[in-house]
């Protein structure tokens, strides 16, 4: 019973991160910075995949919801789940829409 309360609790957080991270409109360039720092390593400086794959078109691929889950979760290493306020996390988002 503990467990199961603590998943709904996990759970519920998660979504209000989802939903507000959802509502915001972020920053492209922001997000391109942001990228920059973070994900270059792995994803490229153009985003077209090194040790992970290339991103282009990834919006297509992925929903919001699903790209959010990615950065934050940690489910498939060697992707590290990355804490990032909802703001940035919409800059980002907005960024791999632009690709
Ligand atoms: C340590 C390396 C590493 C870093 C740093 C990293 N990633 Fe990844 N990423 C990966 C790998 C590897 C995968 C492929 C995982 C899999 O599905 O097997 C991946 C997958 C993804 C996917 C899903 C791609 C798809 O087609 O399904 C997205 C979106 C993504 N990364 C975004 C990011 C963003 C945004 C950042 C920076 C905040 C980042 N990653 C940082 C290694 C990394």
């Amino acid at each position: 019973m503990i467990g199961l309360s603590i998943f709904f609790l996990k759970n519920y957080e998660n979504n209000n991160y989802i939903i507000e991270t959802l509502a915001l409109d972020g920053s492209a360039k922001e997000g391109d910075a942001l990228f920059k720092i973070n994900c270059v390593g792995c994803h490229g400086i153009t985003a077209r995949g090194l040790v992970g794959p290339d991103l282009h078109s990834v919006t297509q691929r992925l929903n919001d919801k699903e790209i959010i889950n990615q950065v934050t979760g940690g489910l498939t290493p060697p992707m590290p789940s990355f804490e990032i306020d909802s703001e940035s996390m919409s800059n980002l988002l907005k960024y791999l829409h632009t690709l």
